[in-house]
């Protein structure tokens, strides 16, 4: 049994290998199958009716027209859509939203789904949509920050705290010799995964198959189970390949429950892609926030209060609200801490969790109003930093897992040339006379652990098999995951087969949360040592074996054999065991989670330090990114090239944010006026240059057993702030609103 043993697996032969993508070549070539790939026999295509109001009812659709156009087999409406079993308002779980799934003809936000149409083609049911010509009853749309009364949140997204406070504020801002207070905004953002929203569902009796992206497959099982009132392993999602998520895909929505509940009512097979436009409503979204930062310091620098309040704007149905002021909490040494949340509802769908969510929008504020108190005190942004570097947790006085912070912001300074930045503002030009800036923001973003179980199979032939239900959303799952597996096996890569992305597999956790590495690589290193250890029982108790007695020396599994700890001469063969045995497959189980109470021992968080320069034009101002150095220490890197790709991936993301990306209402109608690849706008090739990549060493003794942190979501957060100081630093001009414009600059060049 496990642990009964000494038994080492030699940790590191695949693990911290730059591996390539195992399913590289299958995305490039094609092959690779995605939800909407899927067209079994028989198939409806679906395609959902948006609400062009924002707030209101329907009253009228034409639903004679639709239902006459050739190809069309139904329409549903609030009037014939059958009963769910689940209530589709209910929070019947951590991760449930309230949604749209035509219950009744009320309209709470621009795109909603208020009709469903299913025809032959997609032409057909297209063409079926435009013909239903909603009427509506409209009222006056609430939109933007002040378009509601804000209320207090008591507890924020995923349950965190709404209200916090550590040490005495008042106090702390009486002993301020200098103080700052500054109020930034960031807009509301939509996920845009490059693969809209899709599903293929197929009822078979009270069993439905489900292809569709998901970034927690299990878990979704029992939630769609619940909608139609079907225990969970009725449900098979099945997710090989997702086209990104970020946040989107781990949540239940609306248009995935009507497209099942269209399937059930004809059927039939039905498959509902979401157009780009309807990305922009029904399935979640970054929501806007105002944030308002006070800082004091002493005469040394010292912050003696960090006072962070964040508004952000949610939906009028549901609460989640970002988290944003929590960024505050666990970074810098400050006498006080306070942060505080507050919601304004407004007639939107529900925001939800997006890349990042909380600290990407409140680190983008902290670490301006950060460079604007350092500006203040006459240092160094880095020296700033440094004099209020958080030893223990601030507020708490946990010891950190694991903190390679100090070594980010040297290593990442020393790169980029930091030390030769002027501390005023506009003076630097490059050679065609653009204005140049440095900036430089820190990075956090915490170290969770889900639950997630997994299943290791030692085959006759010596190979393995691993099986976890994980998501691949385009962050390396199949290739980081595989080298966890083969190593705790003590087999090369190549020898290990791994079975994921379906829910029929043992359960492998949520991909989120910058934590699915850790959790399904936990499971998969306990099954994988939990198999290797039934290998070692069988081989040490049989004579026959030249591992024989070798219990209390303990054993170690590599090149698929095992060997007497400290005696290469005596080993076998996985192979040779198994056959000797019986020939049956040796099967590990294993489970990852953490413990409550080593969670409350330390805190743990991923860090980062990330340089930006900036280059405007002193005319047009025209901004680019012309260089992004970011240093991050995320515990145990599994796979260099992945992991260097996810925190590029971030930082690009952070250049959007800083530059880019805004979802813009209408005021009049509540409709999101851009709501498209041509008015959204996010960073292209040319508008991403210089980019580099540090990864920290950083040993992790406590955060779980492998030290894996995480990096899907850090590379944001340190990056806007830093791109913002950066146009400070060129220009002279702070801009407290993201994303930065050209007008914002002209305007605060004219006074
Ligand atoms: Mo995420 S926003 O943890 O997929």
């Amino acid at each position: 049994m496990p642990d009964t043993l000494p038994f080492a697996t030699r940790f590191g032969s695949n693990a911290g290998q730059p591996v390539s993508r195992r399913d590289g070549v299958a995305k490039v070539t094609g092959t690779a199958t995605f939800a909407a790939d899927n067209h079994p026999e028989g198939m409806l295509h679906a395609v959902y009716v948006p609400a062009t109001i924002a707030r209101g009812r329907v009253t009228h659709l034409d639903v004679a027209a639709a239902r006459a156009h050739p190809g069309v087999v139904e329409v549903i409406t609030p009037a014939n859509r059958p009963l769910l079993e689940g209530d589709p308002e209910a929070k019947h779980f951590m991760f449930a939203f309230r949604f749209e799934a035509l219950q009744d003809d009320t309209v709470r936000y621009a795109n909603q789904p208020i009709a469903l149409v299913l025809a032959e083609t997609l032409e057909a049911a297209t063409e079926g949509a435009r013909l239903l010509d909603p009427r509506y009853e409209a009222e006056s749309p609430r939109v933007g920050l002040d378009g509601n009364t804000p209320y207090t949140v008591e507890v924020g997204a995923f349950g965190r705290r709404g209200q916090t406070v550590h040490g005495d504020v008042a106090a702390g801002h009486a002993a301020a010799v200098q103080s700052l207070d500054v109020t930034y905004e960031t807009p509301a953002q939509y996920h845009n995964a490059m693969e809209t929203h899709a599903v293929v569902a197929q009822w078979q009796g009270d069993q439905v198959t489900l292809d569709m992206p998901n970034q927690a497959i299990v878990m979704s099982r029992g939630a769609y189970g619940y909608y139609f009132g079907i225990p969970a392993e009725n449900v098979l999602i099945r997710s090989p390949y997702l086209g990104g998520g970020f946040g989107s895909k781990a949540i239940p929505n609306g248009p995935t429950v009507l497209a099942i509940l269209a399937a059930r009512m004809t059927g039939r097979p039905v498959k509902l892609m979401l157009r780009r436009d309807q990305m922009f409503g029904p399935v979640g979204h970054r929501g806007a926030t105002r944030q308002r930062l006070r800082i004091g310091i002493d005469a040394e620098g010292r912050m003696t209060v960090l006072d962070h309040e964040s508004l952000a704007t949610t939906s009028t149905f549901d609460d989640f609200v970002e988290s944003a002021a929590n960024a505050s909490q666990g970074l810098y040494a400050a006498g006080a801490l306070r942060s505080a949340h507050s919601g304004v509802r407004v007639d939107t769908g529900t925001p939800g969790p997006m890349r990042a969510p909380g600290e990407a929008s409140g680190s983008a504020a902290l670490e301006c109003a950060m460079d604007e108190m350092a500006e203040r005190a006459g240092l160094d942004p880095l020296e700033f930093r440094l004099r209020n570097y958080a030893e223990t947790e601030p507020g708490t006085g946990l010891p950190y897992s694991s903190k390679a912070l100090r070594e980010c912001y040297l290593r990442g300074a020393e790169r980029f040339g930091w030390a030769k930045r002027p501390l005023q503002p506009r003076q630097m030009r490059d050679e065609d006379g653009m204005l140049v800036g440095w900036g430089m923001g820190t990075a956090l973003f915490h170290a969770p652990m889900f639950q997630a179980q997994a299943r290791a199979v030692l085959r006759p032939d010596g190979t393995g098999l691993v099986e976890t239900a994980a998501a691949d959303m385009g962050q390396g799952a199949w290739t980081a995951l595989a080298q966890i597996a083969a190593d705790s096996l003590g087999l090369p890569l190549d020898k290990v087969e791994f079975r994921s992305g379906s829910s029929d597999l043992p359960d492998g956790g949520v991909a989120g949360g910058s934590g699915h590495t850790a959790t399904a690589g936990g499971a998969l290193h306990a099954a994988g040592r939990d198999a290797i250890d039934r290998l070692a029982q069988i081989a040490t108790a049989d004579p026959a074996s030249p591992l024989f007695g070798a219990g209390n020396k303990g054993v170690t599994a590599r090149d698929g054999r095992l060997f007497v700890t400290d005696d290469d001469s005596r080993s076998e063969s996985y192979a040779e065991i198994i056959a000797r045995a019986g020939g049956s497959e040796v099967i590990g189980t294993g489970s990852a989670a953490r413990p409550p109470e080593q969670a409350a021992k330390h805190a743990m968080y991923s860090h980062g330090a990330v340089f930006a320069e900036v280059k405007v034009d002193p005319d047009l101002y025209q901004m680019r990114v012309t260089r992004l150095v970011g240093a991050f220490a995320a515990g145990r890197i599994i796979n260099p090239k992945l992991a260097e790709s996810q925190l590029m991936g971030g930082m690009i993301w952070g250049i959007s944010f800083a530059l880019h990306e805004e979802a813009r209402f209408d005021a009049r109608t509540g409709r999101i006026m851009n709501a498209d690849f041509a008015g959204y706008h996010i960073p292209v090739n040319a508008d991403v240059s210089g980019l580099e990549v540090i990864t920290v060493h950083e040993d992790d003794p406590h955060v779980n057993a492998l030290g894996i942190k995480g990096v899907g979501e850090i590379g944001i957060v340190g990056t806007v702030g830093a791109i913002g100081n950066a146009i400070w630093h060129a220009t002279g001009h702070r801009i407290r609103r993201f994303p930065i414009r050209i007008e914002d600059l002209l305007r605060a060049e004219r006074g």
